[in-house]
């Protein structure tokens, strides 16, 4: 469930119209409902501890939607942070979520990341490698601390979805086998820069199948319990995140209660504590990107493009990963719905958000919302064809506020220097 619908013939998000936003913010904009951000948060950690999975982690995947505002509105409910970069922690830190809620994950940290994470006193270090446990080592002992790290598996399972976001199999870059996993964990009991705490796993996003996440879980307790049987501390398990959302006439996601009744019968009597970093589930639903037409043309020979002020640099899952949103007209018109391609104005063929999109007629000057454009979607925009950072607003109630503004052209080229040679 979502906080966007039609009030009097108008889309809102809560309270406020789209429209108004629009006027107010001007267009491309994406638009986050903090009432949907706060139940999906809610939802989740009710159906886990509904359960009897006592006090989970539930750190929020900052890559989602780093927005500070948003990190803020779920710290505030008791969400962690799971990270991937030294400025995702920053973020997460900036946004009032403590270190002890912080996990710090990726394929490649560096000397530097790694350092500050743990000045920073992150809870838990998620190791993808053997050469990152000997680094982690290596400035847990320069700087007389021991590291607490979970080592991240890898499965070897098949999500399904998409390719490029699958990471659970042997052929991607994440995390070590299971049989690294033993030996690495063993060797790094007696570590002197690094405290071994538990594994983690994560295998993919977009996941609307119950049965891959059950069978890589399953292999995880074992792992839990194979640990155990050797003398080895485990205390912590992180499940990842990976859960999908409903796109519009996609596969549809389990529902939270769902998942936690798998993952409660999967952990029944582990003993452990239980981590989750889910992104897309908490955010997606929770935000649009609203745009304007800006011209429709037709080709005499039949098609019809709608061109929006909109881009594959504010949004770019559909050029990325043939993605799917759902476009809905912000005040729909009466009359039969048409096929439109629906495409951007930057100089690239994919720049297309769709072919053939029965929409309900759009005239230049209407605006549309692209659904489920809360995750991943500002967090992946980019400047391409030099088009300022698309700007972010957060509604709460009846109220709105910016919470990332539009970059003038002074300061996007002000960020720029000349060198010297080259003279003013
Ligand atoms: N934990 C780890 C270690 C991850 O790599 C990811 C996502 C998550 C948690 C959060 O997964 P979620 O719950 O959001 O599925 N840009 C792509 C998605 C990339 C996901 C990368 N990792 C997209 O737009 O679909």
């Amino acid at each position: 469930m979502n906080h966007f619908e039609l009030q009097g013939g108008e889309l809102h998000c809560e309270d406020v119209s789209l429209a108004q936003i629009a006027a107010a913010v001007g267009t491309p904009v994406y638009v986050y409902s903090s009432a949907t951000l706060e139940r999906h948060f809610t939802v989740l950690r009710e159906a886990l501890v509904g359960v009897g999975l006592k006090d989970p982690l539930i750190a929020f995947a900052v890559k989602a939607n780093p927005n500070l505002a948003v990190l803020r509105t779920l710290g505030r409910l008791g969400a962690g942070a799971d990270t991937v970069s030294e400025g995702e922690i920053r973020r997460a830190l900036a946004a009032g979520i403590p270190a002890e809620r912080i996990v710090f994950s990726g394929v490649g940290k560096t000397e530097d990341e790694i350092a500050f994470a743990l000045e920073a006193g992150v809870a838990e270090i998620n190791v993808e490698s053997e050469p990152e446990l000997l680094l982690i080592d290596q400035v847990g002992r320069r700087l007389g601390r021991r590291a607490e790290v979970a080592f991240r598996v890898n499965p070897d399972v098949e999500a399904g979805g998409h390719a490029k976001i699958a990471t659970g199999k042997a052929e991607n870059k994440f995390g070590v086998s299971f049989q690294e996993a033993a030996r690495l964990y063993a060797n790094a009991s007696n570590m002197a820069g690094v405290r071994p705490v538990g594994v983690a796993c994560h295998i993919g996003s977009q996941i609307t199948d119950l049965a891959p996440m059950r069978a890589a879980f399953l292999k995880m307790r074992g792992l839990v319990e194979q640990l155990r049987a050797e003398g080895l501390s485990v205390e912590r398990l992180d499940l990842g995140g990976g859960l999908g959302v409903p796109y519009f006439n996609q596969p549809e996601p389990p529902a939270p209660a769902q998942y936690a009744a798998m993952i409660a019968e999967v952990t029944a009597g582990l003993d452990i504590q239980l981590a989750f970093e889910p992104g897309r589930m908490i955010a997606a639903n929770a935000g649009v990107l609203v745009a304007r037409a800006l011209h429709v043309h037709e080709r005499p020979e039949g098609r019809r493009f709608l061109v929006l002020d909109a881009a594959m640099n504010d949004l770019l899952r559909p050029a990325m990963y043939d993605a799917y949103h759902d476009i809905r007209p912000v005040t729909p018109r009466d009359g039969a719905p048409g096929p439109y391609d629906v495409v951007g104005p930057v100089c690239e063929t994919g720049d297309t958000f769709t072919r053939d999109r029965a929409l309900a007629p759009v005239e230049a000057g209407d605006l549309v919302a692209f659904m489920t454009a809360g995750a991943y979607g500002a967090s992946m925009a980019s400047e391409y064809n030099s088009r300022p950072l698309v700007p972010e607003v957060l509604v709460r109630g009846d109220e709105f506020a910016v919470v990332r503004p539009r970059p003038s052209y002074d300061e996007m080229l002000a960020r720029e220097l000349a060198a010297p040679w080259l003279g003013d």
